[in-house]
């Protein structure tokens, strides 16, 4: 059996793969290969599976270059927005995905992100590095707190049901929640209160946190209109997908002031940043790494190296993804 991998990923699932004896051809550069080159790699290679991540934009083309052999496409990420589900399941080729094992660190980069943007850190950073510290000041770079504040969490999937479990035990928040389904078990246990309209999270939370998967659905779910449904005091965190915010939309809120500040992981537009995004104070940009521990991005090639040798014994992979 012989394996591409788009990428250099942590060693456990390439080490995986190799002990079942498997070939494993790693792309050579370090960078996403562009997609003809992956379309001629898969051409010329003959892969019974790969091991994409979500920068490899899977559409019928690549999957036809991988041919009839080729019975897996395995994603390194729970996101799977970067794949043509419909043509996959056309040509018979499953789709597999790594949910559970980096919802903890997600989890923890949306915390880290949310009291980073409410105490002002890196602005603060940045000041301090600046020589502009001389004297302790009562009103320097003043924030808000978060504990005993309403978190809005969209999304109340692995995720975003974390995010609300630190948000209530940890920090006496009060958690409000819209999804697509309501979880009444969920609210029993941490008093979280439900909304069926998303309008009704953006108008009474004070902090607002995107746990929803990229979907027609979900593009621009946070636009120009809900930004300014938005507390002045409120924070948008996001560590979903950047296409769910309207980041031209986002840039005038937070340069009018419309809302507090920002803190965000993705980007509409990934990896270029829109325009005036990285001139403003009140925001945090990190570079799509809420899932980038040591531990979790081994995790996570560990079980795209499982869900791959499942479908290789003929067995439905454990994390499989349909349409
Ligand atoms: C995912 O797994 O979808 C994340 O975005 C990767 O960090």
């Amino acid at each position: 059996m012989k394996i591409f991998v788009t990428r250099q990923i942590p060693d456990r699932g390439p080490n995986l793969l190799k002990n079942k004896g498997y070939e494993v051809v790693v792309y050579s550069e370090d960078r996403t290969p562009r997609k003809n080159e992956l379309i001629a790699l898969l051409k010329k290679g003959v892969y019974d599976a790969v091991l994409c991540d979500l920068d490899d934009k899977i559409d019928a083309e690549v999957l036809d270059a991988a041919g009839k052999q080729c019975k897996i496409f395995a994603n390194y990420a729970v996101g799977f927005d970067n794949i043509d589900l419909k043509a996959a399941q056309e040509r018979g080729i499953m789709i597999t995905n790594t949910p559970g094992v980096l919802t903890d660190t997600v989890a923890e980069h949306t915390f880290a992100l949310m009291l980073a943007i409410a105490h002002r850190v890196a602005e603060a950073d940045r000041f301090t590095r600046a020589g502009k510290f001389k004297e302790w000041a009562p009103m320097l770079l003043l924030g808000h707190d978060v504990s005993k504040k309403t978190l809005g969490v969209v999304g109340l999937g692995r995720i975003g049901s974390r995010v609300a479990h630190h948000a209530v035990k940890g920090f006496d928040m009060k958690v409000i929640y819209h999804d697509v389904k309501r979880n009444e078990e969920f609210e029993g246990e941490f008093g979280a209160e439900f909304r069926e309209n998303v309008d009704d999270i953006f108008k009474e939370a004070d902090f607002i946190s995107l746990h929803v998967p990229l979907l027609p659905a979900t593009r621009h779910l946070v636009d120009e209109r809900r930004l300014k449904l938005m507390k002045k005091i409120a924070y948008l965190i996001n560590t979903s997908r950047g296409p769910v915010i309207d980041e031209n939309a986002l840039v005038e809120a937070l340069k009018n002031r419309v809302i507090s500040g920002a803190a965000i992981d993705v980007f509409e537009n990934e990896p270029a940043l829109t325009p005036g995004l990285a001139d403003l104070e009140n925001v945090i940009l990190t570079p799509h790494i809420a899932s980038a521990t040591e531990e979790t991005r081994q995790a996570m090639s560990e079980l795209a190296a499982k869900n791959i040798i499942e479908a290789l014994e003929g067995r439905t992979p454990s994390n499989l993804v349909k349409p």
